[in-house]
């Protein structure tokens, strides 16, 4: 372990990381078993953009997530699994097992046709298979690409297609509080379009009555009867890709972030000791799905690494009722806990009477990521779990980052709500102004940039290389642009202030707008629309869509069930416009482009100050959509 422990040794530390980043991280890449050790710490430039850490080296992460502690912990728990509905018993992992099954596993991903580099999605519900999916792919060195399972058929279609899979890994259906999901017939329906799929391996979750295609669909429990218990690692190059997963941007279709397996796992273990300050035998919890990053780097990779007993919970915060979280928390004696501000928000709204029930005395850290946190949140947080005693992490990062890049470190950073406060060392964040120049000193803002490589970072979008330079290396030269606008306090205190792009942050979840308006042109009576975003009491930011629909006769309330139909159809739930205004134009510049800062103020309801709108091709249409906002 290696641990930053009082202020003045993360100052020491930082500073360090910055004069002389390679051999900073060298050290930490020192604690890892290397197979073979690397040739040269880092080789980069940001125009191309390439970066490489640690190259040369050889390894297999899963060694280090798991063989690594077979000497010591092997009884250790390793995975909690806590299921949907709290009558049913839960798993409980060791080190030991977990290694025995993620090598049987491992066997039967060859048998049925893996191999190192190729491509394999995972759809599943958060059951502990689904972990060992993940790590049973990185011990083959195939590369998973694994897709949240409320992502609607085309969704996933288009993510198994973009990364060309062979195998999709799936369960019959998921549990979802009372709800019981389908999973492989929405894999059915995506497999229409996806020639490159030769077999699908299914896990009996809920017994579901499912169809099983003759030669391509096999079950998951007869595979694995046939199974060895053992399975030598695959030796990986530091920079092989380990795993894609896809995110929403401002443009086009999601893309398929590229991780690979060095820099990866050196920087998820550092971030997952240091910011939650993770001692020997502490039980970690994160709410997320592992379908998203989070869930990849603090519930699987960065708590496994560490040694840690990881916490995966199969249902909902708010079922049976608004006291899960806390309950599982009490049951399992949790220490550290992580979630997201929707949910807390959600949970604040219940009231109280769901907390009190709970001692939630076993807690020592709290923390946060995928939004912005706001005060009032922050301070039922830190007053109704954290009983005032908890240091509060508001973890900043993303899908790029593959780890935390600004927060405090837990009991150490003194914190201020609505604050992520501190880069970690080795992260150096800079704030320019829309030309790109540097905007230097404390009490300023602008848009968050990085500076130097780190060794989590994006590597490349996947089969698209341009588009990753595009994206993140070509709006500001030199510099990785985040998409996001930020301030630096007097104290040199970082606030996250929310997305500068066309990209909507629903309940923490990232939404491209060209993505929902292209899923609602599809309906023939819709000739175009515009979706932004506006401020939501419990999701943070709501989705409001501007419609233009052909036909004057359609009954509205009919058109807008048929246009949440068609959002959940193209991509799922977490898509579906919150309000839909029917309107005869929008408001367009003469070059036609859509003036979204217009839209946004009529969304949030402030009619204060729209600037100018003279330079519109039609400036009245302001005035009619103003009056026809959905309140
Ligand atoms: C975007 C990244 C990182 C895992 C979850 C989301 C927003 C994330 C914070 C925070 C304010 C935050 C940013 C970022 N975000 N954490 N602590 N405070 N904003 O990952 O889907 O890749 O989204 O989430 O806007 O760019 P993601």
């Amino acid at each position: 372990m290696d641990r930053i422990t009082t202020i003045e040794q993360y100052q020491a530390e930082y500073e360090k990381s910055i004069a002389n980043p390679e051999s900073f991280w060298a050290g930490k890449a020192e604690q890892f078993f290397w197979r073979k050790k690397w040739d040269r710490v880092l080789e980069w430039n940001f125009s191309a953009p390439s970066v490489k850490w640690f190259s040369g080296g050889r390894l297999n992460i899963t060694e280090n997530c798991l063989d690594r502690h077979l000497q010591g912990k092997a009884e250790n728990p390793a995975i909690i699994w806590e299921p949907n509905t709290p009558e049913e018993p839960g798993r409980i992992l060791s080190y030991k097992q977990l290694y025995e099954e993620v090598c049987r596993f491992a066997n039967v991903l060859k048998k049925n046709g893996a191999k190192k580099g190729d491509r394999v999605c995972i759809y599943m519900p958060m059951v502990p298979e689904l972990a060992i999916a993940v790590l049973a792919c990185a011990r083959i060195g195939a590369i998973h690409n694994v897709v949240f399972a409320g992502f609607s058929a085309q969704s996933l279609s288009g993510r198994i297609q973009d990364s060309d899979c062979t195998i999709v890994l799936c369960s019959d259906g998921a549990y979802r509080g009372a709800k019981v999901i389908p999973i492989k017939e929405v894999v059915d329906e995506a497999l229409e379009t996806c020639p490159s799929v030769q077999r699908v391996i299914v896990f009996q979750r809920t017994n579901s009555s499912i169809k099983m295609l003759d030669g391509r669909d096999v079950y998951w429990a007869e595979e694995l009867k046939k199974a060895d218990a053992s399975c030598e690692a695959v030796e990986m190059d530091a920079e092989d890709m380990l795993f894609i997963l896809y995110t929403s941007g401002s443009t086009g279709k999601p893309k398929g972030v590229v991780h690979t397996c060095g820099g990866y796992m050196v920087y998820t273990k550092y971030t997952f000791e240091n910011v939650f300050q993770y001692n020997p035998g502490d039980v970690f919890f994160c709410t997320a799905d592992i379908g998203w990053i989070t869930g990849h780097s603090y519930i699987v990779y960065g708590p496994l690494l560490a040694g840690a007993t990881t916490l995966m919970f199969e249902g909902v915060p708010t079922w049976p009722d608004a006291g899960r979280f806390w309950k599982i928390i009490d049951k399992y004696k949790v220490n550290i806990f992580y979630t997201a501000p929707t949910a807390l928000r959600a949970l604040q709204a219940s009231g109280l009477d769901f907390v009190k029930p709970y001692k939630l005395n076993s807690l020592r850290v709290l923390g946060t990521v995928g939004e912005p946190i706001n005060v009032e949140a922050w301070n039922w947080y830190d007053q109704n779990i954290g009983k005032g005693k908890c240091p509060i992490v508001d973890t900043w990062w993303q899908t790029e980052t593959a780890g935390i890049m600004i927060s405090p470190l837990a009991g150490i950073t003194k914190t201020k709500p609505g604050y992520a406060t501190l880069p970690l060392p080795g992260i150096q964040p800079i704030l320019v102004d829309n030309e790109g120049k540097e905007i230097s000193g404390n009490g300023v803002e602008g848009n968050l940039c990085i500076r130097f490589p780190w060794p989590g970072m994006i590597r490349t979008t996947y089969g698209d290389h341009e588009r990753c330079r595009q994206n993140y290396f070509a709006t500001y030269k030199n510099l990785y642009f985040t998409g996001d606008g930020c301030k630096r306090d007097e104290d040199g205190y970082y606030r996250i202030t929310g997305r500068v792009d066309d990209v909507i942050n629903v309940s923490g979840h990232r939404i491209g707008t060209a993505e929902v308006e292209n899923a609602i042109n599809q309906h023939p009576d819709i000739v175009e629309s515009a979706v932004v975003g506006y401020p939501h009491d419990i999701k943070g930011q709501g989705l409001y869509a501007y419609v233009i629909s052909s036909n004057q006769q359609h009954d509205l309330d009919l058109l807008r069930k048929e246009i949440a139909a068609i959002v959940n159809k193209a991509i799922g739930p977490i898509a579906r416009p919150d309000k839909i205004q029917i309107v005869p134009g929008l408001p367009k510049t003469r070059s036609g482009k859509i003036m979204r800062r217009i839209l946004r103020k009529i969304a949030e309801g402030d009619f204060s100050n729209f600037g100018d709108i003279s330079t519109l091709l039609d400036p009245t249409i302001v005035e009619t959509i103003k009056g026809d906002r959905v309140s």
